[in-house]
């Protein structure tokens, strides 16, 4: 298990660049102060939304299952307070119940195998997260995809509206399906990616 990403991981130090994504910014006009909040971010990358909430005070978890992300993750931001990372599969991550005040799936769950995979993760990460808490979910959509930049990657393709029923018990702060198009480093093949992006706190 790899996680989709290597070639890219391999061919450069920052794949994903340094700033963390947008509704990850957007927790800052919801919370207060991020001082001592717990966060995990699962499928972490090389770290740049860990990276960011660390900078604001809080306690980040961030797991990735690829090694070569996590490498390029510690060279980046291995020194900053607050965020410790691992080489670690979601699926076999030990997640006590209640224990984080956000979790982030920024572009983890198109990753996963199945939709059995997708739900089991979404519904374990939830379990796992205190009430008045929030997910950052940001994932590949079935609505319109160019893969030929990602030639051996073949994400699953879920609609929209699969994912919003997964939040359905909670309260949906904002929900989006829209056009990414974007260039990669290592090949710069532009190409479009519809994504699904939310932003839930759990009731
Ligand atoms: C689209 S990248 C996003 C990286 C980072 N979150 C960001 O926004 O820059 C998705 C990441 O999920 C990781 N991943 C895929 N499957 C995983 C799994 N089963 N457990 C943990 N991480 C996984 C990949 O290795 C990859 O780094």
């Amino acid at each position: 298990m790899t996680g989709g990403y290597d070639d890219g991981y391999k061919a450069c130090p920052c794949f994903w660049g340094t700033s963390p994504g947008s509704i990850v910014v957007a927790l800052e006009s919801r919370i207060e102060t991020f001082v001592g909040l717990h966060v995990l971010d699962v499928g972490c990358g090389e770290g740049k939304n860990a990276a960011y909430l660390a900078s604001k005070g809080a306690i980040v978890s961030a797991i990735d299952v690829s090694e070569f992300a996590i490498a390029n993750a510690r060279v980046a931001w291995g020194n900053r307070d607050g965020v410790s990372f691992a080489v670690q599969d979601c699926a076999e991550l030990l997640l006590p119940s209640e224990s984080f005040d956000i979790v982030i799936a920024y572009g983890l769950l198109h990753c996963l195998a199945t939709e059995d995979a997708v739900k089991t993760t979404v519904n374990r990460l939830q379990a796992a997260t205190v009430t008045g808490g929030f997910h950052v979910i940001c994932t590949f959509n079935a609505r319109f995809q160019e893969l030929e930049a990602h030639p051996e990657f073949h994400p699953i393709l879920l609609p929209h509206s699969f994912y919003i029923d997964l939040y359905k018990e909670w309260e949906i702060l904002n929900a989006t399906d829209a056009d990414l198009t974007e260039v990669h480093p290592h090949n710069r093949i532009s190409h479009t990616h519809s994504l699904t992006r939310i932003l839930a706190r759990k009731c």
